[in-house]
């Protein structure tokens, strides 16, 4: 079956900026958007190790690098048809382990950032454009003991579904891709920190999906750029599951 993204230059002259440019699905996110034809703007803590149009490093949990970012890459790149919100923590634990800091932290990047990147963008789109939320299936259903970050993309999957619906008459398309578990450091640094291997865990992971392993970043990002294209026209407001048949438990 021929695979229409593959077969052309898909997003040809398209401006992009793409958030947690330089995490595991950010990346590959970055890259496949360049090798179909758009320009792209990064940021991130730090962006030095990608290849991309433009670099805007700097933290999202500070309120003005958010509210002017936007106007910055579009002068810089001379417009802004796409944003990808990708950038995301994770703090794990029971909301009693939870402190103010992890409050902070997760509403700021994972909610507080996109809600101001979204504001800033929009206007710019003027003519149309298309944005995608990184949330989580653990937005739509809650996963036991990540209450801040189930909360936090149960944010992000709503303010998706408002905005898709509340600028879908100005021909921009904003819509949520939301994986489970994903191959990428966010998931390898969880099983770190609780003193395990990754590979044992992660081997443990895989044998708990139905399709026989966990996702691979690439195949969360051809659901966003099918999301962020042309093929996806009428799609407004949608969050999308991306799980490999393993339901939230
Ligand atoms: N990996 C998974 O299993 C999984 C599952 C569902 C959803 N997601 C979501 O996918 C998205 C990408 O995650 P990933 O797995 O690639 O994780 P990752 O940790 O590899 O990448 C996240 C990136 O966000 C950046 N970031 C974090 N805090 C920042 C800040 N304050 N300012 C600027 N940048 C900051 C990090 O530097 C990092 O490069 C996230 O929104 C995550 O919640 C991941």
């Amino acid at each position: 079956m021929i695979n229409q993204q593959d077969s052309e230059n898909f997003f040809l002259g398209r401006k992009a900026l793409v958030t947690g440019a330089a995490g595991g699905i950010g990346k590959v996110l970055v890259e496949s958007l360049r090798a179909k034809g758009a320009c792209v703007a990064v940021t991130d803590l730090d962006t030095s190790d990608l290849t991309a149009e433009g670099h805007f490093d700097g933290n999202l949990l500070d309120s003005k690098f958010c509210d002017e970012l936007p106007k910055k890459v579009a002068d810089h790149l001379g417009g802004l048809d796409i944003l990808c919100n990708n950038a995301g923590i994770i703090k794990r634990g029971p909301i009693t382990e939870m402190t103010d800091e992890d409050y902070s932290l997760t509403m700021g990047i994972n909610v507080e950032a996109p809600f101001r990147l979204c504001r800033s963008t929009i206007p710019l789109m003027i003519g149309g454009g298309a944005i995608v939320n990184t949330a989580s299936c653990w937005g739509l259903r809650p996963g036991p003991n990540h209450p801040l970050y189930v909360m936090s993309k149960a944010a992000l999957a709503s303010m998706t579904q408002c905005l898709g619906r509340d600028h879908a008459h100005q021909g921009i398309r904003i819509n949520a891709v939301c994986p489970n578990e994903v191959n990428t450091p966010m998931l390898r640094t969880g099983f770190e920190i609780r003193g395990l291997d990754p590979a044992e865990g992660i081997e443990k992971l895989d044998a708990s999906v139905p399709i026989g392993r966990i996702a691979k970043p690439q195949e969360i990002v051809d659901v966003i750029l099918f999301l962020l294209s042309d093929s996806a026209a009428y799609m407004c407001g949608s969050l999308v599951e991306v799980n490999g048949g393993k339901p939230v438990i």
